[in-house]
């Protein structure tokens, strides 16, 4: 007799469309599954919201996924993960990203790591506080980078624009002489290859979508939750479509997809 399998979707939510960085790098680790995004593309940016309303966000878009049967919620979403993480519905398996994040920065890090991330979770000290509970002989550095997520979206992701932004953001990082840098928000991994220029080979870079899909994949093994049994097919919900939201993530997902719009 065949092992038992299951084929409900990993639940994967976001504010918007840059989390579908992390839905790359789980499908990338675990092939066979199927991905359920959800990105709340109405209520975005969480970066600058306030603690009791990215919970409130968070919440809707937990119950949302739990409500089309996920079988796992990955919160992409840096801010989300960092503010709301522990208030949320834990009755089935739910991971974010700071922690498995942290996990890499502390394994490179020779005692000086840089976190860049939205306001919101620079002013949690989430990063911080993991590093610390790992590693408290690290000292962490971190910088809000308000400019780059729009940025981002604007498509600037390789432009001189950005770059002199970059410069101006991690200067001070860099006079912190720091050895390891945390790239703490979905959007920061499609700066790689500036982000890379500018600080150099020295600095290892750690993406927390990387550190999240290992963490999950690792666990799918340890927790024997059910593989998938046939082909994956991805399904992404948007609160708010645009034709401008649906090419963004049609750029980023390195997959096909169905696209929905829904209310949460
Ligand atoms: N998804 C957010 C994060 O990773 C960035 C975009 C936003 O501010 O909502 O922190």
């Amino acid at each position: 007799m065949s092992a038992p399998k299951d084929d409900r979707p990993i639940g994967v939510f976001d504010s918007g469309v840059g989390g579908l960085t992390v839905a790359n790098a789980l499908i990338r680790r675990l092939p066979g599954e199927s991905i359920l995004y959800l990105g709340d593309t109405a209520r975005l940016p969480y970066g600058t919201k306030s603690v009791e309303t990215v919970k409130r966000y968070s919440e809707r878009n937990v119950s949302f996924l739990l409500d089309r049967s996920v079988k796992a919620v990955v919160v992409a979403c840096n801010t989300a993960s960092a503010l709301a993480l522990d208030h949320l519905d834990a009755s089935t398996p739910i991971w974010g990203v700071i922690q498995p994040g942290a996990q890499v920065a502390v394994q490179h890090s020779r005692g000086r790591v840089g976190v860049i991330a939205t306001e919101a979770t620079v002013a949690s000290a989430a990063y911080a506080d993991a590093i610390e509970r790992l590693r408290p002989e690290i000292e962490v550095f971190s910088r809000a980078c308000g400019l780059f997520v729009p940025l981002v979206e604007e498509g600037w992701t390789d432009d001189p624009v950005t770059e002199a932004v970059a410069h101006r953001y991690l200067a001070p990082l860099l006079s912190a002489e720091i050895d390891t840098l945390v790239l703490g928000c979905t959007h920061y991994p499609m700066l790689r290859p500036l982000l890379t220029r500018i600080v150099g080979p020295g600095i290892a870079l750690v993406d927390s979508a990387e550190a999240v899909a290992d963490a999950v994949a690792a666990a799918f093994g340890e927790q024997r939750l059910l593989p998938a049994s046939s082909a994956s097919t991805h399904h992404l919900c948007l609160t708010d479509t645009s034709e401008g939201f649906e090419r963004t993530a049609r750029t980023i997902l390195d997959h096909e997809a169905t696209f929905e719009r829904v209310d949460v």
